[in-house]
């Protein structure tokens, strides 16, 4: 419930007050270095970690000290973090431009749980859901559920985009260890054919079944390969129209638009609206992960998921590992200036895991305005990217070492393999430990004169440090493991959400360029030369591919 209006401004003033305070401390903080604040506090790397549901959190390699952590801890409460973390768990509206409850913390919520929408508890209907998918998974893993032709399901693709694709793309790549080997998952999402080109290479469409997972189920896209997998499938099926039920399964909240393509709406599986698509990998749009891993490892990761929101909602702001991370990242985006920040698992398995996080993280907060509608005065939304280490270290890693700019990284390491191999695990745990110290504690030109390095060549060979990371570890990436590392970056996002005064769940940016595509797509298509009312340059572009694509 909002504060009455007295309180509201008395709390804005005491939030500007810590935001200057924070202002004035960065002035001291900026010009230390962490080589000093290691050497005068030499428990600090003890200090300054937490460990909350098996994560362990290092955070004493950021530029930060006890008065930083105190005055940003102060901001998160000023800026009623509590409140906004409550009023989510409760069901409220929080999504105010949509006018929308946002709960996907719902649909890990345990059965006896109560989660009230409108008066209503939609954990109950959570779990329907849930049922019916594990339901569904077993008949098509043990080969019950057949083909049109009799034949079992060796194939599954996916076709979504954006929420419904990065999340079971990320989580089917990040538990392939867990998942049916004899089955082959693939993900359709870019409208370029290519991409379902590529998906069905070598498929027998008597053995493939499709899911087509939109939220809306009217995304361009989406719609798009959708109906182009319908006439792959049917026509390799004898062209029998009856073949749709048997090699098509829908995820959707809207069971008019289900229908209306042609899915028995038997066959569909339902979320809600107060389930955003970047927060909807643990929903129905998570079928493709339950067939790939099983109803129970799909159950385990929704585990960790809750153990996270547990953790969220009821830990101490200076023990909560998401209040901390959020608040870690509002430091460096807004005081230091950084525009950016990296995610580098070193973990092969979560080579996806970056990509899913720029939807998370840059659809959730990249606004300009805040709740009320009023020009934000700082930034927000910093620009996640990320790759597998060790490979970013042989490609990009030289301008975060060495460049002009700040990038606050986060590592994130296990400390047990899912594929031992002789020396590898150590030899890349060793590299992990080795970039942060790098990073923080660099190389002066007093060690680099040391080893013999001629005068000139010193000032390239110095590593300035003081370079601030994160470093996540846990024991092994197992679906629950997994649940709590997602939880994770959302309540951090949620949390840096709140600092920004932001909605960060709707998304009405990518609307404008869906709309002009649907101008322009008939003025590409063939036909005659259309009159064209765009800006010269879209008009030239648009001439000149007409032209092109006619050339012999
Ligand atoms: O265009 C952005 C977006 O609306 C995302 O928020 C969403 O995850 C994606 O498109 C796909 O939407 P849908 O699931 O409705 O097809």
């Amino acid at each position: 419930m909002a504060a009455d209006p007295q309180t509201q401004v008395k709390r804005r003033t005491s939030r500007q007050s810590v935001w200057r305070a924070l202002a004035s401390h960065y002035k001291t903080v900026s010009k230390q270095q962490l080589r000093q604040l290691f050497a005068g506090d030499p428990r600090r790397g003890q200090r300054m970690a937490l460990e909350g549901v098996g994560l362990y959190l290092d955070y004493s390699k950021n530029r930060v000290t006890d008065e930083t952590l105190k005055l940003l801890l102060q901001l998160a409460v000023e800026s009623d973090l509590r409140p906004r973390i409550d009023a989510m768990f409760n069901g409220e509206k929080i999504n105010i431009t949509e006018r929308r409850a946002v709960l996907h913390v719902a649909l890990r919520a345990p059965k006896n749980a109560s989660i009230l929408v409108d008066g209503k508890n939609v954990v109950p209907e959570v779990h329907a859901v849930l049922d019916r998918m594990e339901n569904f998974s077993n008949r098509v893993r043990s080969g019950e559920w057949k083909g049109h032709t009799g034949k079992r399901i060796r194939n599954v693709i996916n076709i979504g985009i954006g929420g419904s694709d990065l999340g079971p793309v990320m989580a089917y790549e990040a538990l392939k260890h867990y998942s049916e080997r004899d089955m082959n998952f693939r993900f359709v999402s870019n409208v370029d054919g290519t991409d379902f080109a590529e998906a069905i290479q070598g498929l027998d469409p008597a053995e493939t079944l499709f899911i087509v997972s939109s939220k809306t189920f009217t995304t361009l896209e989406t719609m798009t390969n959708a109906q182009t997998a319908r006439a792959w499938s049917v026509a390799g099926l004898g062209g029998d129209e009856k073949s749709v039920s048997r090699h098509f399964v829908a995820v959707s909240t809207n069971a008019g638009e289900v229908s209306k393509f042609g899915i028995d709406t038997a066959n569909m599986f339902g979320f809600w609206d107060w389930v955003g698509g970047r927060y909807s990998m643990d929903s129905a749009i998570g079928l493709a992960t339950m067939l790939a891993v099983g109803p129970d490892n799909f159950r385990a990761m929704l585990s960790g998921f809750h153990q996270m929101d547990e953790h969220f909602r009821t830990a101490p702001f200076e023990g909560n590992l998401p209040v901390l991370m959020g608040l870690l990242a509002v430091w460096y985006n807004d005081f230091f200036g950084a525009q950016t920040a990296a995610v580098l698992p070193y973990e092969q398995y979560l080579k996806r895991f970056p990509a899913y996080l720029q939807q998370l993280t840059m659809e959730s907060n990249g606004k300009h305005v805040t709740l009320d509608g009023k020009p934000l005065k700082h930034d927000t939304g910093p620009i996640y990217w990320g790759e597998p280490g060790t490979n970013g270290q042989h490609s990009f890693y030289q301008l975060i070492h060495q460049g002009t700019r700040l990038i606050p990284c986060d590592f994130v390491a296990f400390a047990k393999t899912l594929n031992p191999l002789g020396r590898h695990h150590d030899i890349l745990l060793a590299n992990v430990f080795a970039q942060t110290e790098a990073l923080a504690f660099g190389k002066t030109p007093e060690q680099v004169k040391a080893e013999g390095t001629p005068d000139w060549l010193v000032p390239h060979r110095v590593f300035e440090g003081n370079r601030p990371s994160n470093t996540i570890l846990a024991e092994r990436l197992t679906p629950e493991v997994l649940g709590k590392l997602v939880a994770l970056y959302e309540h951090s996002v949620f949390t840096q959400g709140v600092i920004w005064n932001i909605d960060s769940f709707d998304q009405w940016g990518v609307e404008l360029g869906k709309v002009l595509a649907q101008r322009i797509i008939p003025e590409v298509e063939n036909g005659p030369e259309p009159m064209l009312n765009h800006d010269s340059s879209t008009n030239t572009l648009i001439r000149r591919y007409r032209k092109l694509k006619e050339s012999q």
